[in-house]
């Protein structure tokens, strides 16, 4: 059996109101289509992405995602030309299906982002079968209708369904595995003479049901809950969040709130991690045992090791952290940061392309761009690495056991060798070797008695 995927993604899904194609809406943190595209298996002979609206941006992210090789399996696109309805999409892969020798054709919908792997690995070994689930309010949605043995007998979309049928509580979850010999001339047949003027993928099952048994088999609301209007946007961003936090739970992480705590589904965390609220984590990222991550923290990508305490309102952008970091309140860790084990990082400081070694300290108010931090260098506070002269960026190296002074610069490039002790408030210009004492510093002046000189002239203006 030859199994291809094909997922209808062409819409442009008016009821979002958006000029974001629809499937390139997030639900915590990752478009839906790319929720689609992960609960694929990796057996699959090949993806076929169905794009029209906006598919410029639907192939860009197609791409990147490649690039970060979050495909399970090989994915190819075909333009629908204007959308004619969901029966019109999958036709129009006709000729790339017969090129692929597909046998079997599972069919998803790039706006059901919550099917999980488990789902859509039995559809991929069903003979025909269609995912259907129970609503108590079917509104919208296309009504089931069953045979006396439980399978597919109809299929009645709710614009073409009498009163009677629109009682039918059994709906379609637009999910379906049909044998591409008997799909093929189904879709040949399609006419479009119904309520929307569409040609229903719906009308096609329905057709093969005539001839072949396509199971029904009954799923999860939150499974096969479609997004087609910000609204549900939120409710599916709600059911992700309670999943993944409830499986996290599970596996030994503490939330403080789970309500007001948002993981994507590309978050990994260890045992005892403890999560204070209003955290939100998305994108790749890591987090090693018995972490603690403060309120308000924002990780967006990062790999962070154990027992690292990361201190409320931090945000880490794509940086590494090694095993017991100490980071924020209030630091900013951007990207190409790499913090060796027991680095601290305090508030107020940014950095990015950095490496701190081992032990290094900048607790206070600084700025270190594009440099490295030897081992138990301590960094003081306002301390900035002026790393850019309006035209390139230059980096700062700094060797170990190094003591940069309060609120000194250093103007890059440059490179400070190990040992060195920089008095507070220089403005370092040049290198300095190991063991050295660097100043640079304006002469203190002295005035006896010049304070009351001072206030005496300002009074007497007044
Ligand atoms: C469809 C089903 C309905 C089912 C529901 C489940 C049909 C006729 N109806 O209705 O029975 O209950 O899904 O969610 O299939 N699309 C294209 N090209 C098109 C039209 C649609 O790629 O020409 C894509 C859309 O972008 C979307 C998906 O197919 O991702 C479903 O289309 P949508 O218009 O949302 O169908 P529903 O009305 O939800
Ligand atoms: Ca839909």
């Amino acid at each position: 059996m030859t199994t291809v995927a094909v997922i209808l993604a062409a819409g442009m899904g008016k009821r979002m109101k958006s000029r974001m194609p629809k499937v390139l809406h997030p639900i915590l943190g990752d478009p839906a289509l790319l929720w689609v595209l992960r609960a694929l298996p990796t057996e699959l002979e090949a993806a076929i992405v169905v794009i029209h609206h906006g598919k410029e941006k639907v192939l860009a992210a197609l791409e990147s995602w490649r690039k970060e090789e979050l495909l399970p399996c090989r994915v190819l696109t075909i333009d629908q030309g204007e959308p004619l309805g969901t029966g019109h999409a999958v036709r129009i892969c006709a000729a790339e299906l017969d090129r692929l020798k597909a046998s079997r054709v599972v069919i998803l919908s790039g706006d059901v982002p919550l099917i999980r792997a488990e789902t859509v690995a039995a559809l991929c070994t069903s003979e025909g079968s269609l995912l259907a689930m129970e609503l108590p309010d079917p509104d919208g949605y296309g009504r089931v209708i069953q045979n006396l043995d439980g399978s597919l007998s109809t299929l009645v979309e709710q614009r073409d369904a009498s009163p009677a049928e629109q009682a039918i509580t059994l709906v379609n979850g637009g999910a379906y595995a049909l044998p591409w010999s008997l799909l093929r001339p189904a879709l040949h047949r399609l006419k479009n003479n119904n309520a929307q003027g569409e040609f229903y993928l719906t009308d096609a099952v329905a057709d093969i049901a005539s001839k072949h048994a396509i199971q029904v088999n009954f799923c999860d609301t939150e499974e096969l809950a479609g997004m087609n209007s910000r609204n549900d946007q939120a409710a599916l961003q709600a059911s992700a969040q309670w999943r993944i936090n409830t499986s996290w739970m599970k596996q030994g992480v503490s939330f403080l709130d789970a309500s007001s705590t948002f993981l994507g589904p590309r978050v990994r965390l260890e045992q005892d991690v403890l999560i204070e609220p209003l955290v939100r984590m998305e994108g790749l990222v890591h987090v090693g045992a018995g972490t603690h991550v403060g309120q308000g923290s924002i990780i967006a990508g990062g790999e962070i090791g154990k027992e690292v305490s990361i201190r409320p309102y931090s945000i880490i952008e794509g940086a590494k952290i090694g095993n017991h970091c100490v980071v924020g309140p209030f630091a900013r860790l951007r990207e190409g940061t790499e913090l060796q084990s027991n680095v601290h990082v305090g508030n107020f400081v940014e950095t990015k392309q950095t490496l701190l070694k081992q032990g290094a300290k900048a607790n206070h108010l600084a700025y270190l761009g594009d440099s490295e931090v030897g081992e138990n260098s301590n960094v003081g506070a306002g301390v900035i690495f002026c790393n850019y002269d309006g035209v390139s960026k230059h980096r700062t190296t700094i060797g170990k056991d190094a003591f940069i002074g309060s609120d000194t610069q250093l103007v890059a490039p440059v490179t400070i060798g190990a040992g060195v002790v920089i008095a507070a408030g220089s403005t370092i210009t040049g290198d300095v070797p190991d063991h050295a004492l660097a100043m640079t510093r304006a002469t203190l002046v002295l005035k006896a008695e010049g304070a009351i000189r001072y206030w005496e002239r300002l009074k007497k203006k007044t």
